[in-house]
Formats: structure tokens, sequence, C-alpha cells
């Protein structure tokens, strides 16, 4: 980060912002480079050892910064609610939530609410956790979401989300369930910052491009060893991957933007944009995350 970049980013300064799968990868720069330009930053993570050891990552790199810890598992509605609850009754502020955590995997697997893990963790945790902390950044305007996306983005199908009547892949598994994610996290970014209006809290979603981060090797198989030393040699650090979000969270240059798709801090072209579909989109998200009886299992 440049000094410019601070002076640009003084939007957080003094400000609370939230980053889901901080831990690791993106989520872990973009925490970091946050910490630096002033933020107090809520670092929400799954493993108390590898939350504690970035914790202590970004206050040795930063002196003084301000960072709190958040357990939480973002595949399980329960514990996002749960972490909901927790930051509401803390009387904390909330200025900026960057969703982030997210995952591919080579094998199906199924989260703890019985939705395909992938599904779970990168479209339902970002639905499920900006609700829940939607009334605080409500509260505390300005404020903005920023979405980690992916350009690696197709292939959603309302009718099967949970991968039941889709070929998992064998050449490429795990891919279009992958891609179809990414495409979601676009569509619901525009419905979201459609419903957020006039509250003064912005939605917006990037791609971070290629990155070489853990998430390949996580996903497991001979594809994800591929990928990930492939990766070595063609993508870019994570604090790259990380600029546009950053930028998106802090920068004070775009009070108000909102509902855009966003690539190294230029606007890009979705072809995703539908305002029926987002719709609808939006209705099988809040009918797969209904609390208890009241959820619908949608095509499993
Ligand atoms: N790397 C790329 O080239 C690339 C390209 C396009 C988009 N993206 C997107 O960028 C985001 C970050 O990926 P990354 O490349 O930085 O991967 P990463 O290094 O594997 O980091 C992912 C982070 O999310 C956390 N996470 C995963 N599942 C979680 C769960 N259920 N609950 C809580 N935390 C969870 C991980 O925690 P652990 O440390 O516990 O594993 C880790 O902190 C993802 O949304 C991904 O789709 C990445």
């Amino acid at each position: 980060m440049t000094d410019r970049d601070l002076v640009d980013f003084g939007a957080v300064r003094g400000k609370t912002c939230m980053v889901t799968g901080a831990s690791d990868g993106i989520g872990f720069a973009a925490a970091s480079a946050l910490a630096s330009a002033g933020a107090e930053v809520v670092l929400v993570v799954r493993d108390e050892g590898r939350g504690r050891a970035a914790a202590d990552r970004i206050r040795a790199a930063h002196a003084g910064a301000h960072i709190a810890l958040e357990l939480c598992d973002v595949s399980s509605q329960a514990q996002i609610r749960a972490l909901g609850t927790r930051y509401e009754a803390s009387g904390r502020p909330l200025h900026v939530l960057v969703n982030n955590a997210g995952c591919w995997n080579t094998t199906r697997k199924q989260s703890v609410d019985g939705i395909e893990l992938t599904w779970a963790t990168n479209m339902l945790g970002y639905f499920v956790l900006t609700r829940v902390v939607e009334p605080v950044l409500r509260r505390c305007a300005p404020g903005r979401v920023v979405s980690v996306g992916s350009g690696l983005a197709e292939g959603l199908d309302l009718d099967d989300i949970n991968f039941v009547r889709r070929p998992w892949g064998r050449i490429r598994p795990g891919v279009a369930a992958y891609a179809q994610t990414s495409q979601a996290r676009r569509m619901w970014t525009y419905a979201l910052a459609r419903r957020l209006g006039d509250a003064g809290v912005t939605a917006n979603v990037m791609n971070p491009n290629n990155t070489r981060t853990g998430a390949f090797k996580k996903g497991g198989g001979v594809l994800g060893w591929l990928v990930h030393y492939g990766n070595l040699f063609v993508s870019e650090s994570a604090e790259h991957g990380a600029d546009t979000a950053v930028w998106l969270a802090a920068n004070g240059g775009i009070d108000g933007v909102t509902g855009k798709y966003w690539e190294k801090r230029k606007e890009q072209h979705c072809p995703f944009r539908d305002t029926v579909r987002e719709d609808e989109l939006w209705a099988v998200c809040e009918r797969m995350t209904a609390p208890s009886e009241g959820r619908v299992q949608v095509a499993v």
C-alpha cells in the first residue's frame, strides 16, 4: 500500500470494519490494510488458533492496531445468528462489512444445515451475516457492505442450488458449484443495494482476480494441487487480490456509490443484471435461511 492509498483510505480511520475469513489469504490482507488505515477491525474466523495468530501478525505489523476476534463458521446459520446477537448486545458500532470467507470443494460436502457447502459458505454465509448486522450498519450509517466475488461466475440454477441433479464434475470437480455462487454473489449484491436504498449503506462486489492463496490447496484433490502450484507462477499476491476490496471499503471518494461490480478499482460490465432474477435469488436465499421449521428445502 502506498502513502497515497493511506490518504485515500481515510474514510475508515476510527471506524469499525468486520472482515470474514480474516485468518488467511485475501481476508487477512484486507484486514491488515484496513488496520493500517486506522480502522478498528473485527476478524471473523472459524478457528481460534489461526484467528489469534492473524491478530498477532496484524498487531506486530501495525503498532497500535485495534483488532477484535469473533469466532464463527459462516457455513453454519446458527453460528452466524449467534454472532449477530453477540455483536448487537455488545453495543459496538459497525461501519463496514467485508464478506470474504469462501471455499471451493473438489468433493461434494454438506453444511451442518444440510446445504451444499460451497453455497452454504459463499452465498448463504454472505446473505445471513449481512442480514444479522444490517440493523447495526443502518444505525451507524454511512456504511458499506463490500463482498468479494470472482470472475469465475456462471451457471446459477435456482432449481438445483444443492447440486443434486447436476454432476459435480470429473475433470473440474466442484468448479460449477463454485461458479454458481460467484454469479449469485453479484446478483445478490445488486438486490441488496436496491433494498438498502437510501439507508446510507452501500453494497458493492469485486473480483480479486487470480490470487496466490491457500484456497486451491484447501479445495483438495489432484485439481486443487495442480491449480495451487500452477498459480504460484501466474497469480498475484493476497495484498493485490485484496486491494479493490480495501479501496471499496475505505476510499472516501466513492461515498454513495452502490450496486456495482469492480475489478482493479474500476467498475466492470456484468452480464447478470436482471432485477427479476435477482429478486428470485433473494427469495430462494430467504427460504433456505428461514429459521427452524419455516425453512423450505429448495431442490435438494
Ligand atoms: N484466490 C483467488 O484466486 C480468488 C479468486 C476469485 C475469488 N476469490 C474469493 O476470495 C475469497 C477469499 O479466498 P482466498 O483466496 O483468500 O482463500 P483462502 O486463503 O483459503 O482464505 C479463505 C478464508 O475464508 C475462511 N473460511 C472458509 N470457510 C469458512 C467458514 N465456513 N467459516 C469461516 N471462515 C471460513 C478461511 O478460514 P481458514 O483459515 O480456517 O481456512 C480463510 O480465512 C473467497 O470468497 C474466494 O471465493 C479468490
